[in-house]
């Protein structure tokens, strides 16, 4: 998504290590700054890096940004990542978007629960905002971009799958697996924030090939896919919001 913010008017950028509270993103390629401008005429708070439970920190630590963005009025958060596929149709490249997850991660609401934020046991059936999701579908065709759609499983990581461990998220119902996302998405969703969140399908697990997933071709498939995704987030939020 390396080129959504070239898109963006950005009136102030700040870096995360001079906001109290904000984590320090550890992984090469991710940058960290919270960009703050508009697209479209609409205002955007956009993170440049993000921070994921397998660097070690705590989901509150994680989730803190949502939080942040919610204080500061946030409607809808969207989110995007990078993941493997477990669905044999799918390919290096596709975008898939997100229409559900299955959370295999510590959930982040765990902990006392402040009242202020949202309700005790938040309903996850609606999470993936249906309306923005047939839009973003549109938008895709109306730019000649192949969309998939499906569900994405989060685990801990920071190890890849093994065979078994793919075969097990395709047979549970998901479509492709990450490390990311989730903890955010269920933070927001508490908070009564939309959603709507894009994969860009890195890798494919096949059973007939065993090569090694690498961080390497995680980067790689990106490279090919990500301003694909940021074509359609660009069109999705002048045509939204
Ligand atoms: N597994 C888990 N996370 C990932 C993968 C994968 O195959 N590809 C990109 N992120």
């Amino acid at each position: 998504m390396g080129n959504f913010a070239e898109g963006m008017n950005i009136s102030r950028s700040i870096e995360y290590k001079s906001i109290p509270n904000f984590p320090l993103s550890t992984v090469k390629g991710h940058k960290g700054e919270l960009l703050f401008g508009t697209m479209a005429d609409k205002q955007i708070v956009c993170m440049q890096g993000r921070f994921h439970y397998y660097e070690g920190y705590s989901m509150q630590q994680v989730t803190f940004p949502v939080r942040v963005m919610k204080a500061l009025g946030v409607k809808l958060l969207i989110v995007t990542n990078a993941s493997g596929a477990v669905n044999p149709n799918f390919e290096v490249g596709d975008i898939m978007i997100i229409k559900d997850h299955i959370n295999l991660l510590p959930n982040p609401l765990i902990g006392p629960n402040d009242e202020r934020l949202g309700v005790r046991f938040p309903s996850m059936t609606t999470i993936y905002d249906k309306t923005l999701r047939d839009k973003a579908k549109a938008i895709a065709q109306e730019i000649g971009i192949t969309i998939r759609e499906g569900v994405y499983v989060g685990t801990t990581g920071p190890s890849f799958e093994t065979p078994a461990e793919y075969k097990y998220f395709r047979t549970i119902g998901a479509d492709a697996v990450g490390m990311s996302t989730v903890p955010e998405v269920i933070a927001a969703s508490h908070s009564g924030m939309k959603v709507f969140g894009m994969s860009v399908i890195s890798n494919v697990f096949r059973e007939d090939n065993t090569t090694d997933c690498t961080h390497e071709e995680v980067l790689e498939g990106v490279a090919k896919a990500g301003n694909k995704m940021s074509n359609i987030v660009t069109r999705l939020i002048a045509q939204t919001l």
